[in-house]
């Protein structure tokens, strides 16, 4: 039986548009998903919207239709996105299924039946635009008198009765679970960030609003719906198929990494994993946190008119083009920079210059000097064993880097071995052996293409189709793409189709 493996998107709010921040947690799991796949596990990758809160509610009642006719509308158009980013989901969760609401009505009876549940009165400040409460020590006052929170998102201060979960009960045992499981928090920054949050103190969480009622309700409790971060996290759970212990997806409970960005660690790596404790139920493995993206050096905000679609960048660069671009260009917890020159030089300079010319160039001697058929290997030199050894020492690395979300160096390795490639066919000139010794040009060649399709196989779960034209090329059947087939060579004396340019450079359309 496959090992299982469960990762997660957030659910994505569907109070506006999707923007290139949320297709980026997207491709991210999604190039793990993929990568997990074909080492061989039985992979669960789920995603989907959050459409509950007053937040929700409110982007509806501005765009003057109903609370579900306008998720319906949203949430169609995040999946439309995900699909446009070649994201690989096996499950589109929604927050408002009833799937979902008989889930986290149970996991709030298992909560209260823990004794961890009471009544009382919330009173103080609550920012909408992240659904979070705030303490006065987060909360800075403006220069004309609003007040904002931590993330610059406004606050107001409420005064409603509420259900309250005992949070603060859960300090010790949340800090034993750092301590005893170093990388349920990563990377170590925010592993940081979340254990000096617990240590300052937890307060008791309000856990259900009056004030509107957008929500899911409280069972038996006319009047309160549920705080929506709860309902929201419960999603991953609902999924699985709980509370039914026999349902066919509860293999897959705990997730083994909830991908988020920064800014929701909180409620992943500390209510979180609280509620789950109280509720009785397993912890998820991994919460990896994933930095922001800024355009041209400033923050994505619709009144700088500067957020970035991703179906557009799509159109612009092409898919591949861009999920390597999301992968590659800054490392997953930091911040990062996107700009239309920082694109084009990795389009140009590493995909079609690096790795394009690579392919291309040996393919087309073999089309020209083999007959169009795959090589036979010759009497390996030194320079053959050790370009082939560092394609085989790939594997391990690349899986230690999937393993701990860090894309960008995996990637980098990989490249170590594109430059390899390139400066070995650059020495060895099979062009010129065609006239002097043929039998090393087919054994030159043959190196080549056996380090090129290990490097397109293991870039499959960044760039699917344009590596999947590439294995097409080198005449890799389907059921040896992955990465368990790469301990076979492939048969010498295949006949190859004719090659054809994969990364075409990008060239500024002309005014
Ligand atoms: N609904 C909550 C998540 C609930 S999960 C149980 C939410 N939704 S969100 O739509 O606001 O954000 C979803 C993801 O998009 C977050 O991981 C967030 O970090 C990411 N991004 C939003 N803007 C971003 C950038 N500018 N850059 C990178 N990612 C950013 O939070």
């Amino acid at each position: 039986m496959k090992q299982t493996f469960f990762l997660t998107t957030p659910i994505y709010y569907v109070n506006g548009a999707p923007h290139i921040g949320h297709a980026y947690t997207s491709v991210c799991a999604d190039v793990l998903a993929r990568f997990k796949r074909l080492d061989g596990y039985d992979v669960f990758y789920l995603s989907g919207t959050d459409e509950h809160g007053q937040k929700v509610e409110k982007a509806a009642r501005d765009a003057g239709v109903d609370p579900q006719t306008f998720t319906d509308r949203v949430s169609a158009d995040f999946r439309g996105m995900s699909d446009a980013m070649g994201v690989s989901y096996d499950d589109w969760i929604r927050t408002t299924e009833e799937r979902h609401k008989v889930s986290t009505c149970e996991l709030w009876r298992r909560i209260a039946a823990s004794g961890n549940i009471y009544l009382g009165h919330y009173e103080g400040w609550y920012a909408v635009r992240d659904e979070a409460f705030y303490d006065d020590g987060e909360v800075t006052l403006q220069p004309d008198g609003s007040r904002i929170g931590p993330s610059g998102a406004p606050v107001e201060w409420v005064r409603e009765p509420s259900y309250f979960f005992k949070l603060s009960a859960f300090q010790d045992k949340l800090l034993e679970l750092y301590e005893t499981q170093p990388d349920f928090v990563a990377p170590t920054s925010r592993r940081n960030e979340v254990i000096s949050f617990v240590k300052s103190g937890l307060r008791d969480l309000s856990i259900s609003r009056t004030t509107f009622n957008w929500g899911i309700p409280v069972p038996d409790a006319p009047g309160h719906v549920m705080y929506v971060w709860l309902d929201a996290l419960n999603n991953y759970v609902t999924a699985c198929g709980f509370p039914d212990p026999d349902a066919p997806r509860w293999k897959y409970w705990p997730a083994d990494v909830h991908v988020v960005g920064k800014d929701i660690i909180r409620f992943h790596a500390v209510y979180w994993p609280a509620f789950l404790m109280a509720a009785g139920l397993p912890l998820p493995r991994r919460v990896s946190s994933h930095g922001w993206w800024i355009v041209d050096g400033e923050k994505m905000s619709k009144s700088l008119g500067n957020v970035v679609e991703p179906r557009k960048l799509v159109e612009t660069y092409g898919l591949d083009q861009i999920r390597y671009f999301l992968m590659r260009e800054k490392p997953f917890g930091a911040d990062g920079s996107m700009s239309h020159a920082a694109i084009v030089s990795r389009i140009n300079v590493e995909l079609a210059n690096d790795l394009g010319n690579l392919a291309q160039r040996t393919l087309s001697l073999i089309a020209r000097n083999c007959g169009g058929q795959l090589p036979a290997h010759g009497e390996p030199t030194e320079d053959d064993l050790v370009l082939l050894a560092a394609a085989d020492a790939l594997l391990p690395i690349v899986r230690d880097h999937m393993d701990r979300q860090t894309f960008n160096e995996a990637l980098e390795e990989i490249w170590k071995v594109v430059r390899a490639a390139n400066a070995y066919i650059d020495h060895q000139a099979p062009w010129a052996l065609n006239k002097t010794d043929k039998a090393r040009m087919g054994s030159v060649l043959r190196v080549l293409t056996d380090t090129i399709r290990t490097i397109a196989t293991l870039l499959q779960p960044f760039m699917p189709a344009s590596t999947g034209r590439m294995l097409d090329q080198l005449g890799v059947p389907a059921d040896a793409r992955d990465f368990a087939g790469l301990a076979t060579r492939l048969p010498a004396g295949e006949a190859l189709p004719p090659p054809q340019g994969v990364f075409p450079r990008y060239v500024e359309p002309t005014a």
